[in-house]
This record gives structure tokens, C-alpha cells and sequence, in this order.
């Protein structure tokens, strides 16, 4: 069977946009039941910036509740927090040798983060996308769900496999497919309708966190930034109007339905009858696995023990095609 891979960094809550845009994603994959599915807190990805490492141990804790609470069953897709599965960053060093400095350096990720002062970055924040390959790639994963905003690194992914390939004279990693569907590929900022929304954004007004509860779901929907004029009858209408546009789209993905049909029900609305009925349908769609999340999070052990069965079934699909791409190498076991 094709196998799924994805992940999401335990660098702080769930938002609004990591839920739509990858996690339900995951959760339909798992449900199509024609993948294998694999879901990884990346927490070494995480730590290519600083973090508190209490923090990093409850936020791992915390987006693995939030996982098996939107719908990830841990028996029927693997569940695993990375560092638990050394396989990974054993590729991600073959990887580093392969992935050229070049590629790296064009990254729009890193050149957003490292900002003019590259200097300063740390190694793996430069080295991040190779090691996500490896994340793939240990699997021999073909189907990665993911929002708009990693489509470069895939392609890198992509490039990554085949220059292995090419270089070893094998065919022996897959080329990669992003799945990017659906209508909140990017979810943008409340406050502003041309920055997508961020776990980072030091605005808290400018997301919806997964642990927010339903009065301050509602304020923030009520709150978010909008234009004055009215819903336009169609989509086309939104072109120029991104905060509005931004608001049928989470609409609509929160609704599973398309814009369209959005549109035939809100269009010519004022924001004053729309925003209300998205804040209804944000709380009734959030709250429960708010409060699923705050139940698992009771029990850390648990969660523990989740996790620790999730590495021991991914090592035994990664230790043989790690030590095959060993074999490959030409390294001695
Ligand atoms: P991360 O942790 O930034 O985000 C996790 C997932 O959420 C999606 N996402 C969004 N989708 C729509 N709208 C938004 N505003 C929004 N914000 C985030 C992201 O596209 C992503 O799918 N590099 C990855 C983690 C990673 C990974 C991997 C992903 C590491 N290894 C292997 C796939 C495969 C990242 O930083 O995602």
C-alpha cells in the first residue's frame, strides 16, 4: 500500500491553520483507509530555534493530544514524535552529503527566518529541509498532506530523491506528491489578510489556537480584520478583498464544504449576520476537541506510552531501508 507521511512542529500551540490545513488533511488520508499513514511531531525541527525545553516536552505532549483528538486513532495510522525514531536523523546526515548548498540557500522558509541575519541562524535551521526529506524519505513515503506554505520544501524533497538516485546509479527513493487540497491550503492572519497565520505571530488576535476556549474563539472571529462592504454574490467578488476572502474559506473548510456553496448562502451578507454564524460554527466544530485535548493532557503516561509504541512499529519500517541505503552508500555494517 502507498504510504502517507506528514508532520508539524511542537514549536507552540495548534492553530486555526495547522488544523485545517494539514491536520483534518491527515485525518481524511487516515479515513480513505487506502494509505498507510504516519504522523510525526518533528521535534527536532523544532529545536532549529531555541525553545524552553519544558515547553518542548509539553507542546510535543500537547500536539499529540491534539492529533488523537481531531481524529488521528493511533492504532490505525502510526503516531511518533521524531527524536524517537533516530532512523531519521541517520538519513537526515546522508541527506545533508547530497542536498547542495545552493538549494538550501534559496529556500523562501529559511530567507524568511534567518532574515539578514544569517550569521547568526543555527546550522539546522540552514540544514531543516534535508532532514525533513529524511522524515519522508524513511519511509518511502509517496503522499504528503501539507498547506501551501511547504510546497518548496517537497520540491526539495524531490530533488533530494533523485539526486540519490542519480548519484548512486539505484532507484531506490520515491519521488514525492504534496497533497494540497481543499479550501484552506493557507489560512491567513485575522489582522491582516496578506500574512498567513502563525503559531509565531506576536499578535494573538491574529490566530485561533486550538486551546482557545469558545468566548475567546467567538471575540477573535467577531474581532478579525474585514472591509465594510458586504459578502459579493460570488467568489470571484473576494478577488481583491483578502481578510473576507480568508473568512469563507475557513468557512467553508470548517463546514466541508466548497466556497461555492458558501457563497450561495452568505453572498451579499453583512459581516455583521456572516461573522456570527462562522464564530457558531468555529465553537461548535472546536470546542470538543478543545476540550478532548485537556482530557488527554490529564493523562501524560499515556500519551507517553502512545507515542512509544508509534517509534517501535516506525523503526521497524525505517531500520531496514536505512540500513539499505547504508548498504547503498557503501558504508560497512
Ligand atoms: P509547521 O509545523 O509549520 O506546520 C504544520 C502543517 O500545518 C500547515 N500550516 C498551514 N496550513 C494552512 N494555513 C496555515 N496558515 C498554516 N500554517 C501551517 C503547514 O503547511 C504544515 O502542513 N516543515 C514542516 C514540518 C515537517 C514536515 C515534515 C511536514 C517536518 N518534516 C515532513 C511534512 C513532511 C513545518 O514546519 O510545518
Amino acid at each position: 500500500t502507498p504510504r502517507v507521511f506528514s508532520g508539524i512542529q511542537p514549536s507552540g500551540g495548534l492553530t486555526l491553520g495547522n488544523y485545517l490545513g494539514a491536520i483534518r488533511r491527515f485525518v481524511d488520508m487516515q479515513e480513505a483507509g487506502s494509505h498507510e499513514t504516519i504522523y510525526c511531531m518533528v521535534d527536532m525541527h523544532a529545536i532549529t530555534v531555541w525553545q524552553d525545553p519544558a515547553d518542548l516536552a509539553r507542546n510535543t505532549r500537547e500536539l499529540a493530544a491534539g492529533f488523537i483528538a481531531s481524529g488521528i486513532d493511533p492504532e490505525r495510522s502510526i503516531l511518533i514524535n521524531q527524536s524517537q525514531v533516530p532512523e531519521h536523523a541517520q538519513l537526515g546526515w546522508i541527506f545533508n552529503c547530497v542536498a547542495r548548498m545552493g538549494w538550501m540557500g534559496r529556500m523562501t522558509q529559511w530567507k524568511d527566518k534567518a532574515g539578514k541575519n544569517a550569521e547568526n541562524a543555527s546550522l539546522g535551521l540552514f540544514a531543516y529541509p534535508a532532514l525533513m526529506a529524511a522524515d519522508i524519505l524513511i519511509y518511502h513515503a509517496t503522499h504528503v498532506p501539507v498547506g501551501e506554505d511547504q510546497k518548496q520544501h517537497l520540491e526539495l524533497t524531490r530533488d533530494i530523491a533523485a539526486k540519490f538516485n542519480h548519484d548512486y546509479g539505484v532507484d531506490f527513493f520515491p519521488l514525492t506528491e504534496p497533497v494540497i487540497e481543499g479550501a484552506a491550503t493557507r489560512v491567513m492572519s485575522l489582522r491582516d489578510g496578506t500574512k498567513k497565520m502563525s503559531k509565531s505571530d506576536p499578535s494573538d488576535a491574529s490566530r485561533i489556537n486550538l486551546t482557545d476556549d469558545a468566548d475567546t474563539i467567538a471575540k477573535k472571529i467577531r474581532k478579525a480584520k474585514t472591509d465594510p462592504e458586504p459578502l459579493p454574490e460570488d467568489y470571484a467578488g473576494l478577488a481583491e478583498r483578502p481578510e473576507a476572502r480568508n473568512l469563507v474559506n475557513i468557512c467553508a473548510a470548517l463546514s466541508d464544504r466548497n466556497v461555492d456553496e458558501v457563497m450561495a448562502e452568505y453572498g451579499g451578507a453583512q459581516f455583521g449576520t456572516f461573522k456570527p454564524a462562522l464564530a457558531d460554527l468555529a465553537v461548535a466544530k472546536l470546542a470538543p476537541i478543545t476540550d478532548e485535548m485537556a482530557r488527554l493532557m490529564q493523562d501524560q503516561a499515556e500519551i507517553d506510552r502512545i507515542l512509544a509504541r508509534g517509534a517501535e512499529r516506525a523503526r521497524a519500517i525505517a531500520a531496514p531501508i536505512l540500513d539499505e541505503t547504508y548498504r547503498i552508500v557503501g558504508m560497512v555494517r
